[in-house]
C-alpha cells in the first residue's frame, strides 16, 4: 500500500518506519527542513531501541522516504496518517491547530478518495471536526478514521510490530477494509483489530492512559501508606498483582508518572469531562497525587537533613522520565532538580541517554558527569530517579568510598533492603521500611 505520514515526531517516525517494514511504500512529511535532510541521510533524530535497524533497512530498500513536500507525499497515497502534536492549551484541553491545519492543507490537494487517519491523541469529536474541514475545502470523498497509538517509548517498535490490539474508529466500509489489510500482518498471533465508531475510538485512548495513570497513582498512595504503617510495598504489590483481575504490570510505585502522554492526557480527559459538565473526581485526584509524589524525595531529604538543604550537593542518577529513552518531557527529575536548586542545594547529574537534553535546557544551573561514579564526587547523597538497567547492580564499594556519606535516596526501589543494611548504607526508598 502507498502511505503518507504527516509529522515525524516520535509517533510518526515509528509508525512510518514500522509500516514500511511490512512492505508498504511510505513517505513521511515534516515541515522541519533540517530534520528531513537529516533523515534523508539516514540519521535518526530520536533515540528509540530497535528503530535504527528498520529505519536504515527500509530507506536503503527505498520503501521509506522523507520530504517537506506535502503535495508530492499524498499524491498517490491511499492512506494518510496525521501524527501531529496536540499540546495542552492554557486550559488543559488539547490544542488541535496542527491537526486541523494539516487537514485543511491536505483537503486543498486531494484529487481522489483518501483515508485520513488521526494517530495523534485527540479529544472525542475530533474526527467530526476533521471531516468538517474536508467537507468545507474539497468535494473529493475522504474517510476520516481514528486510530490511536498505544506505543510505549523505549519499546515502541515492539509495540507497533506486535500490538496487544489495534483500535480503529470508522463507519466507512472502504476505509475499514483498507485498515484491516494494513494491520493484518501485525496481529498474526491473533491479537484483535477492534473496529468501532470514531468517538469510542478517540475516548479509548484517553481512557487507557488515564486508567494506567490511575493505577500508578493508586500504588504511589499505597506505598506512602506502607511507610506509615510499616509494610513493604514490594510484598503488597506481589500480593495484589497476582490477582489476574488486577495484573502484575504497571504497579511499580515511584516518584510519579511523567512523559509526554500521561500528564497531558489525564488533564485533557478531565477537561473534556468538565466541558461536558461531568466532574471526573478520580482523575482530579490522580493529578493531585502525582503532583505530590513528584516532590516526595525532596520532602524525604528535607526531613533527613533537618529541613535545610542549603549547600548540600546531590548526585542524581537518571533524568529521563523512564529508562530506554532520552525523553525528559514532564520528567520527575526536572521537578526534583528545580526544588533542590530552590532549596539552595547543588546538583550533579548523570543519565546514559538524556543528559544532553538536560544540558540544553538547564545549561550551567547544574553540573554534568560523564559517568555514574563521577557524579558522586563531592556529593552528600545519591538520588536515583530513573531505573536504567546500568544502575541496578552498581559497585557499592565505589559508591561508598566516593560519596561524602553512605546515603542513598532511591525513587525507583532498585536495591534489596537487607543488602543495603548489610552494606551499611542509609537507604531510603519508596514504600519500604528503612
Ligand atoms: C504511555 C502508554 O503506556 C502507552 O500505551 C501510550 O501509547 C503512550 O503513553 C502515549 O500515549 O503515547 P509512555 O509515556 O511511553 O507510554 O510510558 P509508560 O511506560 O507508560 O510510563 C509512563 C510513566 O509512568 C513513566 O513516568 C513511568 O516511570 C511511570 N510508571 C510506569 C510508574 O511510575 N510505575 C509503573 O509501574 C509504570
Amino acid at each position: 500500500m502507498k502511505i503518507a505520514v504527516i509529522g515525524t515526531g516520535y509517533v510518526g517516525l515509528v509508525t512510518g518506519t514500522c509500516l514500511s517494514e511490512t512492505g508498504n511504500d511510505v513517505t513521511c512529511v515534516d515541515i522541519n527542513k533540517q530534520k528531513v535532510q537529516m533523515m534523508q541521510q539516514g540519521q535518526l533524530p530520536i533515540y528509540e531501541p530497535g528503530l535504527e535497524l528498520l529505519f536504515l533497512r527500509n530507506i536503503i530498500q527505498d520503501r521509506l522516504r522523507f520530504t517537506t513536500d506535502l503535495a508530492d507525499a499524498i499524491k498517490d497515497a491511499e492512506i494518510i496518517f496525521l501524527a501531529l502534536p496536540t499540546p495542552p492549551g492554557e486550559d488543559g484541553s488539547a490544542d488541535l491547530s496542527y491537526v486541523l491545519g494539516a487537514a485543511k492543507d491536505i483537503a486543498k490537494l486531494v484529487t481522489s478518495y483518501k483515508v485520513v487517519v488521526t494517530k495523534s491523541t485527540v479529544p472525542v469529536g475530533t474526527a467530526d471536526k476533521v471531516k468538517a474541514v474536508f467537507n468545507e475545502h474539497t468535494d473529493v470523498e475522504v474517510a476520516v478514521v481514528s486510530n490511536p497509538e498505544f506505543l510505549r517509548e523505549g519499546v515502541a517498535v515492539e509495540d507497533f510490530m506486535k500490538p496487544d490490539r489495534v483500535v480503529v474508529g470508522t463507519t466507512d466500509e472502504r476505509a475499514r477494509k483498507l485498515m484491516h489489510d494494513l494491520y493484518s500482518p501485525y496481529v498474526r498471533q491473533g491479537n484483535p483489530i477492534i473496529f468501532m465508531d470514531e468517538r469510542s475510538s478517540e475516548l479509548t485512548k484517553y481512557a487507557a492512559n488515564s486508567f494506567l495513570a490511575t493505577k500508578i497513582s493508586f500504588m504511589n498512595e499505597i506505598a506512602n501508606l506502607c511507610e506509615l504503617v510499616g509494610a513493604n510495598v514490594d510484598m503488597v504489590r506481589l500480593g495484589v498483582g497476582s490477582d489476574d483481575r488486577i495484573g502484575k504490570r504497571f504497579l511499580f510505585p515511584g516518584i510519579g508518572y511523567g512523559g509526554s502522554c500521561f500528564p497531558k492526557d489525564v488533564q485533557a480527559l478531565a477537561k473534556s469531562a468538565e466541558d461536558n459538565k461531568y466532574d471526573f473526581k478520580i482523575l482530579n485526584s490522580v493529578m493531585e497525587v502525582n503532583t505530590i509524589q513528584k516532590k516526595i524525595l525532596v520532602e524525604k531529604l528535607k526531613k533527613y537533613y533537618g529541613g535545610d538543604l542549603k549547600d548540600k550537593t546531590f548526585a542524581l542518577w537518571g533524568l529521563a522520565f523512564k529508562p530506554e529513552t532520552d525523553d525528559i518531557r514532564e520528567a520527575p527529575a526536572l521537578y526534583i532538580i528545580d526544588e533542590l536548586l530552590q532549596a539552595g542545594a547543588k546538583v550533579t547529574v548523570f543519565d546514559p541517554e538524556a543528559i544532553n537534553n538536560v544540558k540544553y535546557l538547564l545549561e550551567d544551573k547544574i553540573a554534568y558527569a560523564d559517568d555514574q561514579y563521577e557524579a558522586l564526587e563531592e556529593a552528600d547523597a545519591l538520588l536515583i530517579l530513573t531505573e536504567w538497567s546500568v544502575f541496578r547492580n552498581p559497585d557499592f564499594n565505589r559508591i561508598a568510598s566516593t560519596l561524602k556519606e553512605k546515603v542513598i535516596f532511591d525513587g525507583r526501589n532498585l536495591f534489596d533492603l537487607d543488602k543495603m543494611i548489610d552494606l551499611g548504607f542509609y537507604y531510603n526508598s519508596i514504600g519500604r521500611d528503612l
